[in-house]
């Protein structure tokens, strides 16, 4: 199946596609790979390996319900205290898929991008993420951001010392050009913030651009997570009411509703 865009699908007269509101930009905390694993008796390696098989299935479903960005969230700063067999798994996994799936990705009109350091993970590696993303770099279909040794207090402790190493004086800085500083740049903040295997935390994703993200957790795990799971998480999205702040998401002074 191609990643025909949801716009594609209404073209076409598909009569499922699902035409109300559809987030721009979903961000996902894949987790529970571990417990998914536990519970068939498995290692934890075969849990984030049936995790990353999981990407490909359900990035198709995002991109024909029409979302334009995807950020995946697969290892945090956090994530190398874990035990050193797993990390050792976690890089060796992040290898293969970048080795095996590029090429694909990049025919299927896939925009790659990574979040997060590069500098601690293996030369080898953070040359095949760079030339991913650099053959990817023009295609148009949707984008999906890797958050690999990603954290959101890191990514604002760089941001702030960038900021500082340019000489930005401080009546210059305000909410965009922090934005500008940070690996999000040049991309919208996410509308719905996915957490799989049921957690009602953050762990330190996305602390900046998630200010008015809606969150939807759910007990699936994310072996688990496939095409039902994304509509149903695309469908509640669709009955939420966003407000930014507002009384009932309505501009003062104006008669419309934010969300149109
Ligand atoms: C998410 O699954 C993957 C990473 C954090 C790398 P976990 O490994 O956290 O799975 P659980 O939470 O132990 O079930
Ligand atoms: C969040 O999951 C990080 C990723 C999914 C990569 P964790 O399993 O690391 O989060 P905590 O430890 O439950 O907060
Ligand atoms: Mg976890």
């Amino acid at each position: 199946m191609s990643l025909a865009s949801n716009a594609e699908r209404v073209e076409k007269g598909h009569e499922d596609a699902v035409v109300s509101a559809v987030p721009t930009h979903v961000a996902i905390i894949m987790d529970g790979n571990g417990r998914w694993a536990a519970e068939r008796s498995l290692s934890r390696t075969d849990g984030h390996r049936a995790g990353t098989e999981n990407i490909r299935r359900i990035l198709k479903s995002f991109a024909a319900h029409g979302v334009r960005y995807l950020t995946l969230y697969a290892f945090s700063t956090e994530n190398w205290e874990r035990p050193m067999e797993e990390v050792n798994a976690l890089i060796e996994i992040l290898q293969e898929m970048i080795c095996e799936e590029t090429r694909q990705l990049h025919e299927e009109g896939v925009r790659l991008l990574h979040i997060g350091r590069l500098d601690r993970l293996p030369s080898g590696i953070q040359k095949g993420i760079e030339d991913a993303i650099d053959l990817t770099k023009g295609n148009a279909g949707i984008t999906v951001a890797l958050a690999y040794d990603y954290g959101g207090r890191s990514e604002l402790t760089n941001a702030i010392r960038s900021i500082v190493a340019d000489g930005v004086r401080s009546s210059q800085i305000d909410e965009q050009l922090i934005g500008k500083y940070l690996y999000t740049a040049g991309m919208p903040d996410p509308d719905l913030i996915i957490r799989t295997a049921g957690e009602m935390r953050i762990s330190n994703f996305l602390l900046w651009q998630a200010a008015y993200a809606e969150y939807y957790s759910t007990d699936v795990y994310w072996p688990d997570f496939d095409e039902t799971e994304v509509d149903k998480a695309i469908a509640a999205y669709g009955q939420r009411r966003r407000k930014y702040g507002r009384v009932d998401g309505r501009v003062e002074g104006r008669a419309d509703s934010i969300d149109g």
